[in-house]
């Protein structure tokens, strides 16, 4: 996600309206109720469950203006539509290596990458036999409903919006941009030499972290953590792992015969993730186009996202029965993709045109803007070609 303002949570923070403000409370009651029926404590994982999927309530499952101009963040579809053209360059490689092949993406947003995918493939002469979108949220659903009419209406019935995933085997590309950091995480703190798992409890009626002695399963887990980072953590060190990262995965991509999967999103491999300097974890929410560093304020209005470590996708994508076939970042995958053939492409004469795409390539690949901080992962399964996207500086040593 991009944030244009990159003030702090403390400058002239945006405040909710009436009615946001009043749906806020009511996300803050069902969670509230949640923790006295659970004791006083529940873990952190099932608050940010809760706070982003609670039935008509959590940020996803309700009505929040989320992605784009007066929504809470920008993703890099959003920004530009070579990001796009260089998925469909991607996809299209895919596609023909298998027969028939179809598109499934997870998590949508406005429909922006959809279009763009399937502007670019039908350029290439080589549209999918379906593209199917897997998406939580009912008004994003409305908006990609929208979008795609707008876009691409002679290509409706390829396109199809279904609510679990797939159980019929199909060929082809499996595609998520910036959905893995949604997924809720497991929070711990490192202190005088003990491990805690960092919960949700209350205090005068507002959420605050509360340590309680970790279990075994998650001592060890963090064990991992540290021993992957190779140091020893400073007291009161604290940060964060997804329990749900294989589960949800295996869940979303069982049913893909031959093609790849690629897994787009902000992330680091495990040995940098968990380095001692990374002292408070990544966890990190999006409000109106501001960072706010606090996951309980404004639950339900805020989304709440963690870097993804991609040495645990890596391993569930082992786990999964799919081959590795590329880790690198953002600005390579654009590059690998000829993201300097696309913008030309899109300008065709029109030179200004053509500086505002220079101006959002930059955008994307900068190392201070995506370029570095976003990566590319891609899980293949009796597929014959290397993919162009990750040719050019293929990271997965750094796994
Ligand atoms: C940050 S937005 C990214 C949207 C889009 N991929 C883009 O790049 O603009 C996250 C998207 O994932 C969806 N999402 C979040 N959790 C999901 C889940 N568990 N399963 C499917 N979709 C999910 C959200 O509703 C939203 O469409």
């Amino acid at each position: 996600m991009q944030i244009y303002d990159t003030g702090t949570s403390s400058q002239r923070e945006p405040e909710p309206g009436g009615n946001e403000a009043g749906h806020s409370a009511l996300v803050h009651d069902h969670i509230a109720a949640e923790v006295r029926r659970a004791g006083g404590w529940i873990s952190f994982d099932r608050y940010m469950d809760l706070a982003l999927y609670a039935p008509g309530l959590g940020y996803y499952s309700a009505g929040a203006h989320k992605l784009g101009a007066g929504g809470d963040f920008a993703t890099a579809p959003e920004i530009s539509r070579l990001f796009g053209a260089c998925v469909a360059r991607q996809c299209a490689e895919i596609l023909a290596a298998v027969d028939e092949g179809s598109i499934l993406e997870i998590g949508a947003g406005s429909g922006c990458l959809a279009g763009d995918v399937l502007q670019g493939l039908e350029r290439a002469g080589c549209l999918p036999r379906r593209y199917s979108i897997l998406e939580v949220s009912a008004d994003l659903r409305a908006r990609q409903q929208d979008h795609l009419g707008r876009c691409v209406p002679h290509l409706a019935s390829r396109i199809a919006w279904i609510d679990s995933p797939p159980a019929a085997r199909f060929d082809g590309v499996i595609l998520a941009n910036e959905v893995l950091d949604a997924l809720p995480v497991t929070r711990f703190r490192w202190s005088a030499g003990a491990l805690a798992e960092l919960g949700v409890g209350l205090e005068r009626g507002r959420f605050v972290p509360v340590p309680r002695p970790a279990s075994p399963a998650m001592a060890a887990q963090c064990e991992r953590l540290r021993a992957a980072a190779g140091a020893d953590w400073p007291d009161g060190y604290e940060s964060e792992y997804c329990p749900r990262i294989a589960p949800w995965t295996l869940a979303v991509t069982s049913a893909l015969g031959a093609g790849a999967v690629l897994w787009f999103d902000y992330g680091l491999p495990r040995a940098q993730y968990y380095l001692p300097e990374r002292a408070s974890g990544t966890l990190l929410c999006h409000y109106r186009q501001r960072v706010i560093e606090d996951p309980f304020l404004r639950p339900g209005l805020q989304d709440i996202t963690a870097w993804v470590d991609f040495t645990a996708l890596a391993e569930a994508g082992e786990e999964a029965g799919f081959g590795i076939a590329g880790y690198t970042n953002q600005a390579y995958f654009l590059a690998g993709t000829r993201v300097d053939a696309e913008m030309r492409s899109l300008a065709g004469q029109d030179q200004n045109r053509y500086a505002r795409l220079a101006n959002e390539a930059r955008r994307l690949m900068m190392p201070g803007e995506m370029g570095e901080r976003f990566k590319a992962m891609a899980w293949a399964r009796d597929l014959g070609p290397p993919l162009a996207g990750f040719g050019l500086r293929d990271l997965r040593h750094t796994l």
